[in-house]
């Protein structure tokens, strides 16, 4: 199954994706946090990223473009994928049906979380993050050990585009760039709306009833 994960951020496509992948045993692609790794790495990508990235700002398409198409080259996206954070473009979008046409695949599903922007505002300042393995933590799923990330043991930090004033350029970006997608897939009959509210179990329950239906 092809499946793209649409929805601001905090709206929970990670942690969402994190269950997901599991599920339906495919890999997440998420240009987010291919791009979180190539700053710690000190890479050339990290270096072009890294400020954009900090201030809330989205990095060119190009850039992101290149980084999907690789990742949709590997063996472990031959059996499908899920794409989280992208694509967040018009010209995204664009690049990917162009990029799946040349390989015979399709969009299956776009998953749109919805959330309103008071909670993904109240939800990004109370998340952690593991910079090593990229896995989120808040309020409704702390870790086990304070400060400490379940899955590796690494200490936890605060995204630093988690601060307030980042946050509110990042909702603008989504508002004025991504929100624009809904209408792209719309008319393909692709789009499932989904409640972001509520428990992480519950919102599970609902993306895998979508799924299904
Ligand atoms: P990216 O890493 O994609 O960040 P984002 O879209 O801002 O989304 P987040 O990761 O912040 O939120 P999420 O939806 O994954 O929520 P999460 O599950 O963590 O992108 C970062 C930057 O990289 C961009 O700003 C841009 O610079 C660049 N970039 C990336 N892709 C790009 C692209 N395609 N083009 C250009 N630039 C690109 O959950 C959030 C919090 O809420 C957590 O604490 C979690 O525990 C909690 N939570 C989750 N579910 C629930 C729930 N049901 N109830 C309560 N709390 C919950
Ligand atoms: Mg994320």
């Amino acid at each position: 199954m092809n499946l793209i994960f649409l929805g601001p951020p905090g709206a929970g496509k990670g942690t969402q994706a994190q269950r997901l992948i599991t599920r339906l045993r495919v890999p997440q692609l998420s240009t987010g946090d291919i791009l979180r790794k190539a700053v710690a790495d000190g890479t050339p990508l990290g270096q072009q990223a890294q400020a954009l990235m900090e201030a809330g700002k989205l990095v060119p398409d190009e850039i992101v473009n290149g980084i999907i198409d690789e990742a949709l080259a590997s063996k472990a996206a031959a059996g499908g994928f899920l794409l989280d954070g992208f694509p967040r473009t018009v010209p995204q979008a664009e690049a990917l049906d162009a990029m799946l046409e040349r390989r015979g695949k399709k969009i299956d599903h776009v998953l749109s979380l919805q959330v309103p922007d008071l909670d993904l505002q109240q939800r990004l300042s109370g998340r952690q993050t593991c910079p090593k393995c990229q896995t989120t933590y808040g309020p409704q799923s702390p870790p086990k050990q304070k400060g400490i990330c379940d899955r590796d043991g690494g200490p936890l930090l605060v995204r630093a585009d988690d601060q307030p004033d980042r946050i509110g350029q990042r909702l603008k970006e989504y508002w004025s760039k991504t929100a624009l997608l809904t209408g792209y897939y719309g008319s393909r009959g692709v789009v499932r709306a989904i409640d972001g509210l509520g428990t992480v179990d519950q919102v599970e329950q609902r993306i895998v009833a979508a799924l299904a239906g």
